[in-house]
């Protein structure tokens, strides 16, 4: 079948190591399943895997994507959950296994015709959505679901400021923020972006490091050492810095004299569980919220799709079908 995979590993340049082609058929071990995709989407994850962050290769080659929309063994339209792990082993949380791993991480990923998960993972996909945009929601939309209702630690109609507006979590940050009744700010690098920011519902949109107007309840950080700074200083009293990622750099300055005189907490936070992605789908029925979707690819030009990412020309998902 056709699959875009990480063939070998390159720090420096991503995309020598992404090799789009044919792929055997997938292995289902006993309590798994087999889902014919019709659509997945990009995350910076796959990127960080050419790059061999968080993977080894002794791994490869590897099925790259985590996300994932389409109909299981039955003709049932499904999404799947990308967590693979024991909620037991995490005291009830999957997210918490200290075993847990990724779709495309252990397993093959997304990226291709057919994938095999736990049958555990498929949930049904609402009817309100298209495959394209039940695609988006398992990573991004995920995680910044955890990062707003469960982490950040503030009720509707506080200030969150988000981080690099254009990203896929970013972008989900602001819908979803938006239609939870939070004010939302934003930076991006791009005055492009920021105007679409706007447009998607933030309440302001600022260059990177911009002196804000006050100071907010909460950050939401998946930018890493280019925003860490501002984030610290855009806090109030008290605030809390919500991290999920670091695309640009995991070793920024701390400033500990910061964090301890101003009281800030800095919570980190990674994915979500069953249980919520299945309240995340019922949450874009009753608000309305659809995934942002920058462009959607066949899944042979998957290169195309990985180098727009890499450049950071992205504002929201990118999206692969098979067909
Ligand atoms: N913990 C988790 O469970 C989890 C889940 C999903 C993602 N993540 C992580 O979160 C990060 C974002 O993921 P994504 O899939 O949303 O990636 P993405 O769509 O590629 O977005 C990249 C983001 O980084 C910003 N950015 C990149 N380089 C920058 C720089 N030098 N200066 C300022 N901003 C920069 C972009 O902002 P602008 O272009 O608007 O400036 C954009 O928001 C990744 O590091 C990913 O690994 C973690």
């Amino acid at each position: 079948m056709l699959a875009a995979f990480a063939a070998r590993i390159d720090a420096d340049d991503p995309l020598r190591g992404l090799e789009v082609g044919e792929r055997p058929e997938p292995r289902v071990p006993d309590g798994w399943t087999t889902v014919t995709v019709r659509a997945a989407t990009l995350n910076h994850h796959d990127v960080w895997t050419l790059r061999g962050v968080g993977i080894s290769a002794d791994r490869l080659p590897i099925i790259l994507g985590c996300d994932v929309a389409g109909t299981d063994e039955d003709g049932n339209d499904v999404v799947v959950h990308a967590v693979i792990a024991d909620p037991d082993a995490g005291d009830g949380d999957e997210t918490l296994d200290p075993r847990r791993s990724l779709l495309s991480e252990r397993y093959d990923g997304t990226f291709a015709e057919r994938v095999a998960v736990p049958r555990r993972n498929l949930l049904p996909k609402s009817a309100v959505l298209s495959f394209e945009e039940a695609a988006c929601l398992p990573t991004a939309y995920l995680t910044a679901y955890e990062m707003l209702f469960g982490k950040a630690g503030v009720q509707p109609g506080a200030t969150v400021l988000v981080q690099g507006a254009g990203g896929g979590v970013a972008t989900a940050l602001i819908l979803i923020g938006r239609a939870a009744g939070y004010r939302i700010w934003a930076t991006s690098r791009s005055e492009a972006k920021r105007e679409r920011a706007v447009k998607l519902g933030a309440d302001h949109a600022f260059p990177p490091g911009a002196r804000l107007p006050e100071r907010v309840d909460a950050v939401m950080e998946t930018v890493g050492e280019a925003t860490w700074a501002h984030s610290l200083r855009s806090l109030r009293p008290g605030g809390r810095i919500v991290i999920a990622g670091a695309t640009s750099g995991q070793a920024p300055p701390a400033e500990l004299n910061r964090v301890f005189f101003t009281q800030l907490s800095v919570v980190g936070s990674t994915m979500g569980t069953r249980g919520q992605l299945l309240r995340l789908l019922r949450f874009c029925e009753q608000t309305g919220v659809r995934p942002l979707i920058d462009r959607v690819l066949p899944l042979a030009r998957a290169r195309d799709g990985f180098a727009a990412m890499i450049a950071g020309e992205q504002t929201g998902k990118i999206v692969f079908t098979p067909r």
